[in-house]
């Protein structure tokens, strides 16, 4: 090549949820049966999307031609008139439809949000954290992605004092990310700690930015709390989809509510940025925007969301009832989302135990897998070797969610219920 045509930041692009997929069906063609416990996908897991739900789609919207066409570039009037009503009058922060932009689900919009800020601007998230976040903002950098840990021994929460530290003595640190109910940890952040990053934000010039693409999956709705409903007078972006709620990731629907603009001109014209990089794009899928206000406002859909939340919540009970006298695992009771993170026990990270492949064409192809990093992290080297052996395909926290502590995330998403308590003791007895 003439010149180097690798972007500098190319090397903190990792999706390792996705990328464990290809080594997985390498086993699956020697026969053995995957569980695919790594994708956040409800639906590949078995879950129905009501038939009340799918009839808005294919009695109103696919009729209309109006659905095939290109829609405006922020989204459909009725949409953002829709969010901007139910959300002004949630949150009590007045959010105008011209402050809501429609992307391609949130990963487009995480990478335009990051694509676009200042190379010098860095934004700190949790570790972990969906990778998504963390390997855009950092390769935005060139650099690693800026964290604050959550704890596991404190209900994955944030050492507030921690956060302000590395505000005070980081000067690049321009925004804070919160996760909020959190993806992989299932924590739902309480009301004072949301009260801390507002302050701090404050303090510091800062603006904030909330993923709440699991909002309306927090098993108890009056722990959640939105930022746009405590941040009245800094600059914030709320993030929030159709992929998890309804569920409908193949929608690749997402939008984000940008908050308080005219209290800040930077943040204003970065707004503004954004919304041009969009333009020139011309305008995410309309389909799932014309249906949204009709699904959303149906009497039916909170009890949808109550029903799915109750299941979630009755899988991470057998999920911590299985782990909780584990002589390797220790997980963190869900608040959340349809995750679980385990983590492991010093016993295991002393001394890990012996892990027998399937068999020996799998022990093969373990063995090249483990070759290609010989510097290669304890939890992932145990996910390769939990899926050579028994089929089950999780994520390690450590590669896959920039996390500074070691494990793996499985989903709660199994609708077989006998299945799941297998996966859960397969792993638990290994
Ligand atoms: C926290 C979080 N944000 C954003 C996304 C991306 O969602 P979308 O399907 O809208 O791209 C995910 C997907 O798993 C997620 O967990």
């Amino acid at each position: 090549m003439r010149n180097n045509i690798l972007h500098p930041g190319a090397g903190e692009l990792n999706y390792e949820i996705r990328s464990v997929v290809e080594f997985a069906n390498s086993l699956q063609r020697l026969g053995i049966e995957i569980t695919w416990e790594n994708i956040g996908d409800p639906l590949a897991k078995g879950e129905k999307l009501p038939s009340w739900i799918k009839q808005y789609v294919s009695e109103e919207a696919l009729q209309e031609d109006l659905s095939y066409a290109y829609s405006p570039t922020k989204g459909l009037e009725s949409a953002r008139q829709y969010l901007s009503k139910t959300r002004s009058l949630e949150t009590g922060n007045n959010l105008s439809k011209e402050n809501i932009l429609f992307f391609n689900g949130l990963g487009d919009a995480i990478s335009k949000v990051y694509t676009w800020l200042h190379p010098n601007s860095r934004v700190m998230g949790p570790s972990p954290a969906y990778p998504t976040h963390s390997s855009i903002e950092g390769a935005h950098a060139r650099s690693h992605h800026l964290t604050y840990d959550l704890d596991p021994y404190n209900n994955w929460l944030p050492d507030m004092e921690d956060v302000r530290n590395k505000v005070k003595y980081t000067p690049n640190i321009t925004g804070l990310l919160i996760i909020n109910p959190d993806n992989p940890t299932g924590m739902v952040y309480p009301l004072e700690t949301l009260k801390e990053f507002v302050a701090i934000a404050k303090e510091y010039n800062l603006f904030l930015l909330a993923d709440e693409i699991y909002c309306n999956l927090a098993y108890y709705p009056e722990e959640f709390v939105s930022l746009a409903a405590l941040a009245y007078d800094i600059p914030l972006m709320i993030m929030r989809g159709l992929s998890k709620e309804l569920p409908w990731p193949g929608s690749r629907c997402g939008w984000v509510e940008f908050y308080n603009t005219d209290k800040d001109h930077n943040y204003k014209e970065y707004a503004k940025s954004i919304e041009e990089a969009k333009m020139n794009e011309v305008c995410s899928t309309t389909l799932p925007q014309a249906v949204l206000p009709k699904i959303l406002s149906d009497s039916r859909y909170k009890n949808h969301l109550k029903d799915r939340t109750e299941k979630y919540i009755k899988r991470s009970e057998v999920a911590f009832n299985t782990f909780k006298n584990s002589q390797y695992f220790e997980v963190v009771r869900p608040k959340g989302a349809f995750y679980l993170s385990v983590t492991f026990k010093e016993v295991f990270i002393n001394n890990p135990p012996h892990i027998e492949p399937a068999n020996k064409q799998a022990a093969e192809l373990l063995e090249k897998e483990l070759s290609k990093d010989l510097e290669m992290n304890l939890d992932k080297k145990f996910c390769l070797e939990l899926l050579a052996s028994t089929g089950i395909c999780t994520v390690p926290l450590s590669s896959g969610f920039n996390s500074h502590v070691q494990g793996f995330r499985m989903t709660l998403l199994e609708e077989d219920d006998e299945k799941f308590e297998k996966t859960l003791k397969t792993i638990n007895s290994i």
